[in-house]
């Protein structure tokens, strides 16, 4: 399951615990969109999800800084998987299926919990760079990670 995770939020940890469901095992990958500029570095990214999976049985974060498909055979991953809350997310995500496809893997789509589908990761830093509360949207000490790199980043 890739993605930016920046930050992981409980949005991505119902698809991840859904996944686990239905795969022998489940990589959260934490990989590189060249279309955004993190907040939080890879290494604390990866952190959080790694904090956020580890009581999770066969569950476990990587880094995958390269083409995704590659990573995909480093790992034995016969999918790829990704949560959908909308048209919108599925525009996005259909093209890259597609070359996922042509690149050899194939991507299985879960649609968003309801309960969760308001969640993404920039509304989380949207909601927290202007003082709102970001606690139950994320996994436990997620929410101190992000103010204390937009605390930083403000400086
Ligand atoms: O959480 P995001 O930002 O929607 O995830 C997008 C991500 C990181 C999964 C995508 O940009 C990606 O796969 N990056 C790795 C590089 C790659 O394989 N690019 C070709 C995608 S078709």
């Amino acid at each position: 399951m890739p993605g930016s995770f920046d930050p992981v939020t409980l949005g991505h940890l119902d698809v991840v615990r859904r996944a686990a469901e239905m795969f022998d095992e489940v990589v959260v990958a934490v990989a590189t969109n060249v279309a955004k500029r993190p907040l939080l570095p890879a290494a604390e990214r990866v952190a959080l999800v790694a904090a956020a999976v580890a009581g999770l049985p066969r569950v476990r974060a990587a880094e995958a800084p390269g083409l995704l498909v590659d990573f995909c055979r480093e790992v034995g991953a016969t999918a790829i998987v990704k949560g959908l809350r909308s048209g919108g997310d599925y525009d996005a995500e259909l093209p890259m299926a597609w070359m996922n496809r042509h690149l050899g893997v194939e991507t299985v789509f879960l649609p968003a919990d309801p309960a969760v589908a308001h969640i993404a990761s920039s509304l989380v830093k949207d909601v927290a760079r202007h003082g709102g509360p970001i606690d139950d949207l994320v996994p436990p000490g997620a929410a101190a990670v992000v103010r204390a790199r937009l605390a930083q980043e403000g400086t």
